[in-house]
């Protein structure tokens, strides 16, 4: 059986809080005695070119150091401030500084340099997410042959969008070197096959374009998804109990509506905050019935869009409270940290809404989680943004447009209102969504279709297509 190495740009730390992706390709890499390489971490003056392995908790994991300039230019430069931001269609929050893709593609390449030594012929390599869209072509310059797949965590972007990203052209022709590349949703792949198919002139005046062959490459479509079972045992657990108790004693009576995001400014969570108030201005017999709690870990803090969106929240979620609260009321909570998986699924448990309204995401592992975490007997209602990859899935859910915020505040009085029969029905189907999206389904099927065939040598193909495409 081929080992399977995956290829990140964070690796899974220590401890019990590893996330759903961490926990299913760990299963994945313990069967195929593969592991899993990526950046340490650790910035230095010279890095090593050679990576370092560690055993974190079973896990086989090779790391690598990067230098400071190089980390910016590639972390926080390319892929967060120009192609995290496009990605998402939010051009007007992208800093387009051009330089920083010659950064990207040095720890492209410098990643490619330090896996080299560690494969064999016949190991699959799996590469995760926008960081690393250049990994199979440094690979391939290096002679690498072996099947390569690429899985893309966020959207594509709309194909005017995509011509505003610098060295787009350069960046398909990376993907169209991958066997396989995998999106979240149908719409990711149809934006993807329209620029394929169409490939229009978007270069500076006159110089002509070389069409990417793509004939390779297969593009699809593999919804990621979480372990519905595996929270629904862990919203009952110990640990979730704690969580679920002391929430319980402060909520009293109150319904808790829950929003759980990284504080990104796709997750539109000023949007959240104002659909709330739009519910408490429309609907006062609401008011200390309900209460809200956002939970919204701080991420890539030194970026100023991030910081912008965090004072942005802060303005809004202090103008809800002036507006609606009372000496014994508070309408909403704001925790701006992260928590473990088990206290996150005793709240999503307790949540009578689970509000999740990104105005584009990839996939919105929240929504999964969320339902996984019901009690059957009782559940909560998802309210999900069309605009969440997990849309195409959880069709049963109160879907909004999060730009709309008199539709969301309307569908947050439409869930509360919900009878109980309503809720588990729609519940039934979105947790029969979540197991058959199961996160463990996700990495199987990808992995199905990017392995070669059983008995034949996975280098075989590619090499011969190889040899054609170059002779
Ligand atoms: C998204 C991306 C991941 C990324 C995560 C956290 O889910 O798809 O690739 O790891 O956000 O972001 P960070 O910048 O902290 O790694």
């Amino acid at each position: 059986m081929s080992r399977i190495i995956v290829v990140s740009n964070r690796t899974p730390g220590k401890g019990p809080a590893a996330g759903g992706l961490a926990v299913a390709l760990r299963k994945t890499l313990a069967e195929h005695e593969g592991f899993w390489f990526g950046w340490s971490g650790k910035l230095v003056d010279t890095p090593s070119p050679t990576a370092r392995f560690e055993d974190i908790d079973g896990l086989k994991i090779a790391q690598i150091d990067l230098t400071r300039e190089d980390h910016h230019a590639y972390y926080a430069g390319f892929s967060n401030s120009i192609l995290w931001p496009s990605f998402h269609l939010r051009l007007d929050l992208a800093t387009i500084e051009s330089h920083w893709y010659e950064g990207y593609r040095r720890v492209n390449s410098q990643f490619a340099h330090a896996l080299l030594p560690l494969l064999k012929a016949d190991d699959v390599i799996w590469v995760h997410d926008y960081h690393l869209i250049p990994l199979a072509t440094e690979l391939r310059n290096l002679g690498v042959r072996n099947r390569i797949g690429f899985y893309l965590h966020i959207p594509f972007p709309t194909l005017d969008t995509l011509y505003a990203i610098p060295n787009h052209q350069e960046l398909m022709r990376d993907l169209s070197r991958y066997d396989l590349v995998g999106m979240q949703a149908n719409r990711d792949v149809t934006a993807f096959t329209e620029f394929a198919e169409h490939q229009s002139p978007s270069t500076l005046a006159g110089s002509p374009l070389e069409t990417i062959d793509f004939g390779r490459t297969e593009v699809s479509a593999i919804p990621i998804g979480s372990d519905p079972d595996a929270f629904a045992k862990l919203a009952v657990s110990s640990a979730a109990t704690k969580m679920t108790k002391r929430m319980d004693r402060f909520l009293g009576e109150q319904e808790l509506i829950l929003g759980v995001d990284r504080l990104d400014y796709s997750k539109g969570l000023p949007q959240r905050v104002e659909a709330y108030e739009k519910l408490l201005a429309n609907n006062a017999r609401f008011r200390r019935l309900v209460h809200m709690l956002q939970v919204a870990p701080p991420s890539r803090d030194t970026i100023k869009e991030y910081q912008e969106t965090s004072d942005t929240l802060d303005a809004m979620c202090g103008r809800v409270m002036g507006r609606f609260a009372e000496p014994d009321w508070a309408p909403l909570t704001y925790v701006k940290r992260a928590y473990g998986q088990a206290s996150l699924a005793g709240l999503y448990r307790l949540a009578r809404v689970g509000l999740v309204t990104p105005l584009r995401d990839g996939m919105n592992l929240v929504a999964h989680e969320y339902v996984g975490s019901q009690n059957g007997e009782d559940p909560g209602v998802l309210v999900l943004s069309r605009f969440a990859g997990a849309a195409e899935i959880f069709e049963d859910a109160l879907l909004v447009n999060p730009f709309d915020t008199d539709e969301t505040a309307e569908a947050l009085r439409m869930a509360l209102d919900m009878p109980l029969d309503e809720r588990r029905q729609r519940w039934q189907s979105l947790m029969a969504a979540a197991r058959k999206h199961s996160v463990d389904n996700w990495s199987q099927s990808f992995l199905d279709r990017l392995s070669p065939p059983d008995g034949t040598e996975s280098t075989s193909r590619r090499d011969i297509l190889y040899l054609a495409s170059v002779a």
